[in-house]
């Protein structure tokens, strides 16, 4: 596992709506000096150079390519040029951070994965909520047991816009929320289920409903659109002992614990004669923790970089990337198919 004595050169390609925003926090991280930075659009980059002092700008990506003293490339292009780029950054021995989703099918992603792994590179992919402290503290406790066995989830993220013309708002918005219930659920999922409508454009769906089927009978569903009159960003996770809500509209009060949950009185199920006897709801204290709030891409940024210098995996590494990009593969079918239920095929050791 390679491992670097200095600080992470990086070149970034794409630097629009979000790309300024990462460009922003690796800017502003000791381990980090950012070298380059590549965009199509020649008022991007004039503005940059204005922004930043030292900054080399250019419209050619070769030219990130061939810098020897760059050991990272970050991509934060639209989602149909990630493979690309991350294949040619990956094929020049950069380390890559792309933004979510790695690629836009399984093939494409699995070839980055194997690309990473043979020439000893760090592939991290932007699963931007596995690294909010709200939804870590509420990872925390799961695994601690607090809440008891998952049973499933179910996440709102709907909005007025970005409408996106190469995307639906299902593969623009779900990536978030399916890397969460993989994290969540903690076990693979089988099977996907996605209905939605294209109201805007012809063939891309402004709304999607998803339901995930995981192993042992778990569940995630989500709820996209960018057609909506609500700003939501919530995520709701039910577990055997207690239930918990993510809502990221909160400004400090993000988490809510909830002690509430069914129990089965002891003793044999069918010995009731009616559901009231058998089970006793449970209605306890809501809970709000203190979690202290640091800027979820400026700890992201950072993982990148720890991971770059340490040579540790990511926790969004590649094969996370790919296996959300199984899931919008297979809700991309099922979309198709009026909401057929997909099955995902057992994933090849890669
Ligand atoms: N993590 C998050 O919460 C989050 C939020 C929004 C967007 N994103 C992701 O960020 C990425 C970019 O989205 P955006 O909304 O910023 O898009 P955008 O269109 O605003 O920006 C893309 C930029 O890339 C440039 N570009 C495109 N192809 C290029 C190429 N081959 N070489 C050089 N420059 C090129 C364009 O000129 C543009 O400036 C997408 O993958 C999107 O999914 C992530």
């Amino acid at each position: 596992m390679s491992k670097l004595n200095k600080k992470v050169g990086l070149a970034q390609v794409g630097v629009g709506y979000w790309g300024k925003n990462l460009l922003r926090n690796f800017a502003a991280l000791p381990e980090a000096e950012v070298l380059q930075v590549c965009d199509q659009s020649p008022e991007i980059l004039a503005k940059l150079r204005d922004q930043y002092s030292n900054l080399d700008t250019t419209d050619s990506f070769t030219d990130i390519l061939t810098n020897d003293d760059v050991d990272a490339v970050i991509i934060a292009t639209q989602t149909p040029q990630h493979y690309e780029l991350a294949k040619e950054a990956l094929k020049a021995g950069k380390h890559v951070f792309v933004e979510k989703p790695l690629a836009q099918t399984t093939e494409q992603a699995e070839e980055l994965v194997a690309l990473a792994d043979q020439n000893d590179l760090r592939l991290m992919v932007g699963h931007l909520l596995m690294y909010h402290p709200a939804f870590t503290y509420v990872e925390d406790i799961i695994n601690k047991g607090d809440l008891g066995d998952i049973r499933y989830i179910y996440s709102n993220r709907v909005n007025l816009g970005i409408i996106r013309q190469r995307e639906n708002a299902f593969e623009s918005l779900a990536p978030h929320d399916l890397s969460l219930a993989l994290l969540f659920l903690n076990c693979n999922p089988v099977a996907v289920s996605a209905t939605g409508q294209s109201f805007l454009q012809e063939g891309i769906e402004d709304v999607a409903f998803a339901t995930v089927f995981f192993e042992n009978g778990k569940l995630a569903h989500l709820h996209t659109s960018w057609l909506d009159p609500h700003k939501i960003r919530k995520v709701t996770v039910v577990g055997s002992k207690k239930m918990a809500v993510i809502d990221d509209m909160e400004s400090t009060e993000k988490v809510r614990l909830y002690d509430k949950g069914v129990d089965l009185q002891p003793g044999e199920k069918r010995s009731y004669t009616n559901y009231a006897e058998a089970m006793s709801l449970r209605t306890g204290d809501i809970v709000i923790p203190k979690i202290t709030m640091k800027e979820p891409l400026r700890a992201e940024c950072q993982h990148f970089l720890d991971c770059v210098l340490s040579g540790e995996t990511p926790r969004s590494d590649g094969r996370n990337g790919l296996t959300v990009v199984r899931l919008l593969e297979a809700a991309q079918i099922s979309l198709r198919q009026g909401g057929a239920q997909v099955e995902l095929q057992p994933q090849a050791a890669i």
